[in-house]
């Protein structure tokens, strides 16, 4: 089998090159993390974007079961941002000149929703002089709302996908219409075909996953041309479905190392794509997004949601506030 150092000198990458890679331990995961920052330093540099993250609401109609704000999720109390406290946030995204805030929300779409949101896009761009950059991750749309959406002065969203392979997919969420692998794959189409930037993403260590798996997600985020990538462990929460696999889990700190070794293989494998330092890689370690930034990361998403609601976005266990 070719080596990891062989690997590293490579041209192109193969699924086998990939899979190699995302198994390196020990001396071999060391060489690949520093021919990342290699390839960062010299396609991207050692800039850090900063965008302020806006937890909206965590009012969902789905029923995602690894999700700590799923739909029937009865522990967990609801809220939802008055446009004040929204339009506070991105002011203060503005004025301490961060480039641009991410507008996240469990899922609805349901026209008081949309229309909501397509105003208050409208006036984050007033009050910042079209300047604040809108990124957007509030699920799968129509078609129309998403053009709505970026007509109002959206111009990047996040979708992930989080997993390509479709048998996981329907392990991970309930197989009905709400929750359809080949709707989300057709979202992110749409969200190209409306003009978006388009960010995707997989969770890393979940249950049943393969390297393989994660091999293949690294195929379809290029195959897609993706922009923009955040990609994180699993982190079990004790109110969702899921929480019975939590015996089966790989260890935390192994979940930290494979989703570092993803973002390390993902940036010599798309050398100047974005791709996010997680909160969940901080849910593990305190140092987890550092860590991601080192080794190829070069987006962070600070939380700038009003202090008092954040605890009641929990999509997981010790997630950071
Ligand atoms: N562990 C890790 N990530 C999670 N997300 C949701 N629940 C969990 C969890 N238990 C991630 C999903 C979703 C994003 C907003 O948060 O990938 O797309």
């Amino acid at each position: 089998m070719i080596s990891v150092a062989d690997i590293l000198n490579k041209g192109t990458l193969d699924k086998q090159d990939l899979i190699t890679l995302l198994k390196a331990k020990g001396k071999d995961q060391e060489l690949l993390f520093q021919r990342a920052r290699e390839i960062a330093d010299e396609n991207i540099g050692r800039k850090v974007f900063l965008r302020g993250l806006i937890e909206y609401s965590n009012v969902c109609n789905k029923d995602c079961y690894y999700c700590g704000i799923r739909k029937s999720n009865k522990n967990q109390k609801r809220y939802i941002l008055t446009d004040q406290d929204v339009i506070d946030c991105a002011k203060f995204a503005y004025e301490q000149n961060y480039g641009s805030v991410v507008i996240q929300s469990g899922e609805r779409c349901d026209g008081i929703f949309t229309s909501k949101i397509t105003a208050l896009l409208k006036e984050i761009k007033k009050i910042s002089n079209g300047k604040l950059g809108i990124t957007l991750s509030l699920g799968e749309q129509s078609l129309e709302t998403y053009q709505q959406w970026f007509e109002a002065g959206a111009h990047r969203y996040l979708l992930r996908i989080e997993s390509s392979n479709r048998e996981l997919y329907y392990k991970i969420h309930p197989e009905n219409a709400e929750h359809d692998y080949e709707t989300r794959l057709l979202a992110l189409e749409n969200l190209k075909k409306a003009g978006f930037q388009v960010g995707t993403g997989v969770m890393i260590g979940l249950p049943g996953q393969t390297i393989e798996d994660l091999a293949n997600d690294l195929l379809l985020i290029k195959k897609m041309d993706i922009d923009m990538v955040g990609m994180g462990p699993y982190i079990e929460h004790e109110d969702t479905p899921m929480y019975i696999t939590k015996d089966f889990l790989l260890p935390k700190s192994e979940r930290l190392e494979l989703s570092l070794r993803m973002i390390a293989v993902l940036r010599i494998f798309m050398k100047d794509i974005n791709m996010a330092a997680t909160t969940a890689l901080q849910a593990i370690d305190p140092k987890g997004r550092e860590k991601a930034l080192q080794i190829g990361a070069n987006i962070i998403m600070p939380n700038i949601t009003p202090n008092q609601l954040r605890k009641n976005y929990k999509l997981y266990e010790d997630k950071p506030c």
